[in-house]
């Protein structure tokens, strides 16, 4: 063959790859609401830079591609590997030379400290290739596990994701669904029918509002394939690219909220209720806060901001819900959400309001000591800046929970509406005071004179502060510039711990 002839083969075969299932397919997976694996990578990399690897891996005739297109290139000019699970060929589902191709890009992205990005469309193990299937999975949770805490690892879930295969996304950071379109489950409705007789549609089983409200496993729902990708784009803004790296800082922007509104939104009556959002908000940066997990334990509140450009992690209690108690979704939430940012260098603002950990039997039967526990632990292992604003109630555990100095917060300031102490003046008085109420003549009007007596006496900021707990207290329109401040003084942080080859997070 000439030299001509050649390049006409290489060109026809890229070109037979390039069609993936074919024309039928590709029909039936737009029918499904769905784009192809091939646009969804044109419309996430940056026009003309994504670099397909593995073209011709496997058997291009029979299953071009392998059912899996792998790559990099930029996303708003930043290096990002890519895998995307082809549908249209062989269901997407995963053999041996689909995963070796997984795998190289998950390698090459570790070697060179690249995000990597999943895009899941896949009926699972392919059935006819049997037990390398299984094993190329393996291969693939390995890897993942290797990456974590390395290079970020965003999964989405475009399609079907069954069986063993949730595990690759639940190992990576943040899993994004898309409504109506994606689906995740262990055991599909079929086998749960016959294996314990409940009805349940798939939708109803693993859709993305299933996971992003109830079960807590996917971070991000979104209304179509397109405000997904857009969704991957804008947190990967906040995001350096390993973890040896720190970062982007933007240009900086004024709050949306005026500062002057900060002494409005917490009401001076403790047991009001407030959205937290609204302090957020007058806070950071106008348009900057990226909510992770925003349907699931809406009692606490975590995402992505950047306050003066910086991006940080924003962490607070809501009192719009249940009080702003922490209870065990809560805990696992903001755990989970700490140690992230620390393994990326990403400081940690934490906004609290807590009147304690919520009682009762459902908390306490679901371990609710092992769940909180590992807020404590992970508050205590983040070598990130941790700079904590105490706006309002800061009762015991919790309050040591939401990284209090003893966890190593750097820098504690409380608005002068703190009330920090072991529990709340009601709880208090019944027990210290017990028998006085019980012996008053007007029992009602005694108790109140006491709980009155102690909040004067201990539910403010002033006595932590005289014990160097607090560092400052501050008007709350100020809050936004000690913020700024701290970070700036604590950008030269470092923090040495020992050496252990790893801790034993209480899971
Ligand atoms: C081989 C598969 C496949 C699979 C789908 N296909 N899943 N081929 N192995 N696992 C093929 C189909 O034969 C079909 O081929 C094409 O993909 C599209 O599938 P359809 O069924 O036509 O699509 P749809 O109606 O949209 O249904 C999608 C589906 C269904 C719900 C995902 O295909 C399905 O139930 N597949 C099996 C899912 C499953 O049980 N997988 C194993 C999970 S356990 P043609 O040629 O007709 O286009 C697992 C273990 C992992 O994954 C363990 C890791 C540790």
């Amino acid at each position: 063959m000439s030299m001509q002839e050649k390049l006409e083969q290489l060109n026809a075969l890229r070109a037979k790859v390039q069609a993936g299932g074919g024309e039928k397919r590709i029909e039936k997976q737009h029918a499904a609401g769905k784009k192809t694996a091939r646009e969804r990578i044109d419309y996430l990399f940056d026009s003309g830079t994504f670099r397909e690897i593995d073209v011709f891996a496997g058997d291009p005739d029979k299953n071009p591609g392998e059912g899996v297109i792998t790559g990099y290139g930029m996303v708003e000019g930043r290096k990002v590997f890519i895998y995307a699970q082809d549908f249209t060929v062989t269901g997407g589902s995963l053999g041996k030379i689909h995963a070796q191709k997984i795998c190289k890009v998950l390698d090459l992205a570790m070697r060179t400290g690249a995000p990597v990005i999943g895009l899941n469309d896949s009926g699972g193990a392919r059935i006819q290739e049997g037990v390398d299937a299984l094993n190329g999975y393996g291969e693939i949770f390995f890897r993942n596990t290797v990456a974590s805490g390395v290079i970020p690892q965003l999964s989405v879930i475009m399609g079907p994701c069954a069986g063993g295969a949730v595990y690759s996304p639940a190992l990576m950071d943040f899993i994004f669904m898309v409504k109506e379109t994606s689906q995740m489950f262990i055991t599909g409705p079929q086998v749960i029918t016959a294996v314990t007789g409940e009805k349940v549609s798939m939708e109803q089983l693993g859709g993305a509002m299933t996971h992003n409200q109830t079960s807590g496993v996917s971070h991000f729902a979104a209304d179509n394939e397109e405000h997904c990708l857009d969704l991957v784009k804008k947190l990967l803004g906040f995001l350096p690219s390993s973890n040896l790296e720190k970062s982007p800082v933007c240009e900086p922007k004024e709050p949306a909220v005026g500062r002057e509104e900060l002494i409005n939104i917490v009401p001076a009556q403790p047991i009001l209720p407030y959205d937290v959002k609204k302090v957020i908000a007058a806070v950071i940066d106008s348009g900057e806060f990226l909510e992770v997990l925003p349907y699931y334990a809406k009692n606490a509140v975590i995402g992505f901001a950047r306050i003066d450009g910086q991006p940080v992690g924003i962490i607070a209690n809501q009192p719009d819900h249940l009080a702003g108690c922490l209870d065990i979704n809560a805990s696992d939430k903001i755990s989970r959400f700490i140690r992230f940012c620390d393994a990326f260098n990403i400081p940690l603002v934490t906004f609290m309001d807590v009147p304690g950990f919520l009682p009762g039997t459902a908390q306490e039967f679901g371990g609710i000591i092992r769940h909180g526990a590992k807020m404590l632990y992970a508050y205590s292992e983040a070598t990130v800046p941790k700079i904590t604003i105490i706006l309002r109630k800061a009762y015991g555990g919790a309050y040591l929970a939401m990284c209090s100095s003893s966890l190593r917060a750097d820098m504690v300031y409380a608005w002068p509406t703190a009330e920090i102490a072991v529990m709340g003046p009601e709880g208090a008085v019944n027990i210290i005071n017990r028998n006085e109420i019980a012996n008053a003549e007007n029992q009602a009007q005694e108790r109140a004179r006491l709980v009155q007596e102690y909040r004067d006496k201990f539910a403010n900021p002033y006595i932590a502060s005289s014990r160097g707990f607090v560092d400052d207290v501050i008007d709350p329109r100020d809050t936004r510039n000690k913020i700024i401040d701290a970070l700036k003084i604590l950008d030269t942080k470092e923090e040495e711990r020992p050496y252990k080859k790893h801790g034993n997070l209480p899971v």
